[in-house]
């Protein structure tokens, strides 16, 4: 699949069998969520552009790089929030945005209820973070408002996809790289990844 990165590393796919596992609890569920995502995030930003620079060591000068652009999180409430984290210890001086989007359950439409991001995204590297990739409509919606808001580079990262919702992103945004550990068989009639691992957001806050 085009523009898609199944992260295949043993220990992304050790993580992501433990989340898939209904006998774990919201505790160790946020704990290995947050592993995964750290461990996910190599390989999203491994295209990052950087530029070289020259700093000096106590001994002599070195080359080395710096990252050109400036980098904006945005986690979609609330299941994003358990991937924020521990990104954010690998990114410290990144950006946080926040999109809020809520599934209806009975037409599975994503309803915006919360958006804080900067103004202007054009100069940033964006990272869209969500655990679930389903039908698409909550990512769709999220990129809708990062091209508003004149994102230019941005980067999906979905621990787990289904078919249903990559195809859904990428006829509108074909060449959006899409990052995930699995892409999955199908989604059920009720709008759930299968397998899958549930439902995310009530895995990770016990709600
Ligand atoms: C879940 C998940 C995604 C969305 C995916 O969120 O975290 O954001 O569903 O489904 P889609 O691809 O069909 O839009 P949900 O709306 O259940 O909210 P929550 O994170 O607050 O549980
Ligand atoms: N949202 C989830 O949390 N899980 C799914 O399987 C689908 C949407």
């Amino acid at each position: 699949m085009e523009h898609v990165t199944v992260i295949t590393h043993p220990l992304v796919q050790h993580n992501l069998t433990r989340l898939r596992d209904r006998r774990t609890g919201p505790q160790e569920f946020r704990r290995v969520l947050g592993e995964v995502a750290a461990l996910m995030l190599y390989e999203a930003t491994r295209s990052f552009a950087v530029e070289p620079v020259s700093v000096k060591t106590p001994l002599a000068p070195a080359r080395g790089f710096h990252l050109s652009r400036e980098v904006v999180l945005v986690p979609v409430l609330r299941a994003g929030l358990g991937m924020l984290d521990s990104i954010l210890q690998l990114i410290p001086h990144a950006r946080v945005g926040f999109i809020g989007l809520k599934r209806k359950e009975t037409t599975l439409r994503a309803m915006f209820y919360h958006k804080s991001l900067p103004p202007d995204l054009r100069r940033f590297e964006v990272i869209l973070i969500d655990p679930m990739l389903a039908t698409g409509g909550s990512a769709v919606a999220a990129m809708d408002l990062l091209a508003e808001l004149g994102a230019e580079r941005v980067r999906l990262v979905n621990l787990v996809a289904a078919p249903e919702g990559i195809r859904k992103v990428h006829s509108r945004y074909p060449s959006l790289p899409i990052f995930t550990a699995a892409v999955d068989q199908r989604l059920n009639q009720k709008g759930y990844i299968l397998p899958g691992l549930g439902d995310a957001g009530d895995r990770l806050f016990g709600v």
